[in-house]
């Protein structure tokens, strides 16, 4: 996947190229310190590095398919409590508003996650990501969001900045203090909040490399997120939102205009915003597990993004609701059902996310399979790369690759 410039995402035919993007077998791979020195066939790299040469070990992957880490730019990974129950609900005909308005939803796992101590949520947050690795993820982002107070906000942010400290996995975190409006306070109130000492005091902490707002009507209005994202803007936390979910709500045509990394969810946004998204450099992230667990039809306009030139990613949002860390159960839905090739869905869950997730110059980049960039790669249980999301339940992970160690297990 090492085409043209890694920092840019690859849109349109260069993702149906896939003479350029797919090497021939018999390749293999050189790693030193977590880079990938050198891209050569087995051979020459077998005789230039004999058994008695210092390289420390090998891996003989038996003619499968390497294939880039994935890159999961949207999920929140703390949280606990269950909403099992909301299947029922849902399946009676409450909406996903009327669940949340009867006290289920985001509110229910902000209550539950309060009341946790943080050496549970660390736990369950390493097991997750441990879980999100397996199935080859090497590069994650993770929210916070279910706290609601400053307090829980710091508290989330903080174990994801100590399971950061603890792993091999490349973990970007995003303060999303605006998920929802906590049933104890005025809404109002809450704004203040969040402007006056939530953002203050996740910017003095330097826990959080983001800024992310429910952007949708009936929780954050435009107005509203305006003001969280440009106040955090301009205190140094770029941002990525969670726009046009449900309706179409001028969610993403307000990222374009705020300059966001990414716009998510984006299922009913009209083609002018996903057009004008696409000239300000605002990827696109769908998430087609959140419709598919709603029980809602699968009608992303992913072909329409090829077919157009405008740049997307797809990701997980593993929730309370949508509790899949597997990328190829995304591939899955991308391919099976909204019927883009595996190829072009590869790269909507590494090459385009990773570049999606670069902050500065100095920022190394994952995503692609490059000499000189990082050694995160899977290596896949069949021959050909398009087995990637072929497994539907299955996992076609055999080992996951990250740093040039490996940490699956
Ligand atoms: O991205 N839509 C907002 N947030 C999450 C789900 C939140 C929840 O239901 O707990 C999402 O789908
Ligand atoms: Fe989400």
């Amino acid at each position: 996947m090492a085409v043209g410039d890694p920092r840019s995402p690859l849109v349109g035919s260069q993702l149906h190229d896939r003479e350029t993007l797919v090497s021939e077998g018999g390749m293999a791979l050189l790693v030193e310190n977590g880079i990938v020195a050198k891209f050569d066939d087995s051979q020459s790299l077998e005789s230039e590095f004999s058994v008695d040469s210092d390289v420390d070990s090998r891996i003989d992957v038996k003619g499968k398919a390497i294939i880039p880490g994935f890159v999961d730019s949207h999920t929140h990974l703390l949280w606990s409590g269950d909403r099992s129950n909301e299947m029922r609900l849902r399946q009676s005909g409450l909406t996903y508003q009327e669940i949340a308005q009867q006290g289920g939803g985001i509110r229910k796992t902000v209550n539950a996650t309060r009341s946790s101590s943080s050496g549970e949520l660390f736990e369950s947050g390493k097991a997750r990501l441990q879980r999100a690795v397996d199935f080859g993820t090497t590069s994650i982002e993770c929210k916070s969001g279910y706290g609601l107070s400053t307090e829980t906000e710091l508290r989330l942010l903080d174990i994801v900045n100590r399971i950061r400290e603890d792993s091999d996995i490349n973990i970007h975190s995003t303060w999303l203090g605006a998920h929802d409006f906590p049933s104890d306070l005025p809404p109002s109130q809450y704004l203040e909040e969040l402007l006056s000492e939530q953002m203050p005091a996740i910017i003095e902490q330097g826990f959080s490399d983001w800024v992310d707002v429910f952007c949708e009507p009936g929780w954050y209005s435009l107005d509203q997120t305006e003001l969280i994202v440009r106040a955090a803007t301009d205190a140094g936390l770029p941002s990525r939102l969670h726009v046009d979910e449900f309706v179409d709500g001028g969610g993403l045509s307000l990222a374009a205009e705020l300059g966001s990394a990414s716009g998510d969810h984006v299922g009913h946004s009209s083609d002018d915003a996903r057009a004008k998204a696409a000239g300000a450099g605002t990827m696109q992230t769908f998430l087609p597990g959140t419709p598919y667990v709603l029980g809602k039809q699968l009608e992303l306009p992913l072909q329409k993004c090829l077919d157009e030139d405008w740049q997307f990613s797809l990701a997980t949002d593993f929730n309370p609701n949508c509790r899949s860390l597997s990328i190829p159960f995304v591939g899955s839905l991308a391919t099976h059902r909204m019927g883009i090739s595996p190829i072009a869905a590869l790269a909507a869950v590494t090459r385009n996310p990773a570049t999606s997730l670069l902050r500065s110059e100095q920022d190394l980049v994952s995503g692609s399979i490059r000499v000189g960039g990082k050694a995160d790669f899977v290596i896949l249980n069949g021959d050909d790369v398009d087995c990637w999301c072929q497994m539907s339940g299955d996992n076609p992970v055999m080992q996951t690759i990250a740093s040039g160690a490996i940490v699956s297990s």
